[in-house]
């Protein structure tokens, strides 16, 4: 748990124009959306503005466009360990890859199939995965443990059996922060037969994603939470993803991969500068002293996100831990025991709905806010709708101390003493 330097910090926000602006606001709404480096954009307007074609054809300029698409796949490939790339889907949003799943495995179910959903998700990986029911599925929902705010392995052994075909789960909750233990839950499904499906989204602006240390089949994530645009990834072991049902026209074969789950042309100038992210996390590790190949260098600047993170998170909670008015929403240290943590960060306060302690800060030009996040069963289920919702306060690695410190001061005058 280390801060950076003040040279390190500098470098890194160096690289968000929106974070040079004067009298920006102060962004800790980053679970809602990161900003976005300066290389993601200058490769957009680069890709537009030189080499807007479609692909495909035999002139300069389209197989200098067709090089660059297939270029960024690969990239992003290497972002997330992709064994291979034809193994990366590219779309608008986690939500609707999430439906472009579905309809690709929907043939292959059959009644009494059993799909294991979580109440800590957020909706995208829920709502897609029930409209299975129409082809006879069978839901089940792994119930989070109210008191401690965690899914427990127990109770996922109560709902596995020989007719699982699909667990969905997120790797972090966009609201308690929490670190699911996918790997091990993976296996447990591994061992009846199942497939795991996640949701990374909260987890990759955080965490370097490993798709094949994770132990999922699929893997999910969007981009603008991970200082780029609006665009999402997702990722499924090859052997499962040739296995589904063709998306895109009769005549695009079946083992055409990605393009038989991609329904018409991807986004050409936002796959082009979702490459900038993984050059962005290259050039931090080299810059603050790490060495070896890109996925390395790419590791190197996560650890030191980490312990930035970990340093500005655990400033808060300490602060939110020593007011008994507050209830922290999740975990209330970065780490307890074997779990850990994202520095989403949500609570509410006794007696003061969520929505006031969240115009209060607004005042002050800090962007954070109040709600259920999209993760509606959670909310219901720890029976927080009545407080309208969670106060989250989501951090990013370009966050600094002195933001965190001007938060906490602005809290303390309208939360409750001790
Ligand atoms: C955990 C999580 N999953 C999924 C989504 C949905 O992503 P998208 O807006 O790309 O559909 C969000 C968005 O907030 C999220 O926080």
């Amino acid at each position: 748990m280390q801060a950076f330097s003040s040279k390190e910090i500098s470098a890194v926000r160096a690289e968000f124009p929106a974070l040079q602006i004067p009298n920006q606001c102060i962004f800790l709404d980053n679970a809602g959306g990161s900003q976005v480096l300066k290389r993601v954009a200058d490769r957009i307007h680069d890709y537009l503005l030189s080499s807007s074609v479609q692909l495909g054809a035999t002139y300069a300029t389209s197989t200098t466009a067709s090089a660059r698409v297939t270029e960024a796949r690969q990239a992003i490939a290497e972002l997330i360990n992709a064994a291979d790339d034809r193994e990366v889907v590219m779309g608008g949003s986690t939500t609707g890859l999430m439906f472009q799943l579905i309809q690709a495995i929907l043939p292959n179910v059959h009644a009494g199939d059993e799909i294991i959903l979580t109440n800590t998700d957020h909706e995208a990986n829920i709502g897609a995965w029930k409209r299975l029911q129409q082809a006879g599925a069978v839901i089940k929902i792994w119930q989070v443990n109210p008191e401690t705010l965690q899914l427990d392995l127990s109770d996922l052994e109560k709902l596995l059996n020989a007719n699982t075909k699909w667990l969905a789960m997120t790797y972090a909750s966009n609201v308690l922060g929490t670190i699911n233990p996918i790997a091990e839950v993976a296996r447990r499904v591994h061992a009846v037969g199942g497939c795991v499906c996640v949701d990374a989204v909260a987890y990759a602006p955080h965490r370097l994603v490993d798709v094949q240390a994770s132990g999922a089949d699929v893997l999910v994530f969007s981009f603008y939470k991970v200082f780029g645009p609006h665009y999402a990834v997702l990722w499924g072991r090859f052997e499962l993803l040739r296995s589904l049902a063709n998306l895109n026209h009769f005549f695009i074969a079946e083992d055409n991969l990605p393009y038989k789950l991609q329904p018409g042309n991807v986004n050409f100038e936002l796959s082009y500068g979702c490459q900038g992210i993984a050059d962005y996390l290259v050039a931090i590790g080299e810059q603050f002293g790490g060495s070896g190949k890109r996925r390395q260098l790419m590791q190197y600047a996560f650890d030191k996100f980490e312990a930035h993170e970990n340093y500005l998170a655990q400033r808060l909670l300490d602060f939110l831990n020593s007011k008994s008015s507050v209830r922290v929403i999740g975990m209330r240290q970065v780490h307890e025991g074997d779990a850990s943590r994202v520095p989403t960060i949500s609570f509410i306060v006794e007696n003061t709905p969520s929505e006031t302690i969240v115009k209060h800060i607004d005042q002050f030009s800090i962007g954070i806010r109040f709600g259920d996040f999209y993760a509606r069963h959670l909310i219901e289920a720890l029976d927080l709708e009545k407080h309208g919702g969670v106060v989250r306060v989501s951090i990013a690695h370009y966050n600094t101390v002195e933001e965190i410190d001007l938060l906490i001061s602005h809290l303390n005058t309208i939360l409750p003493s001790a």
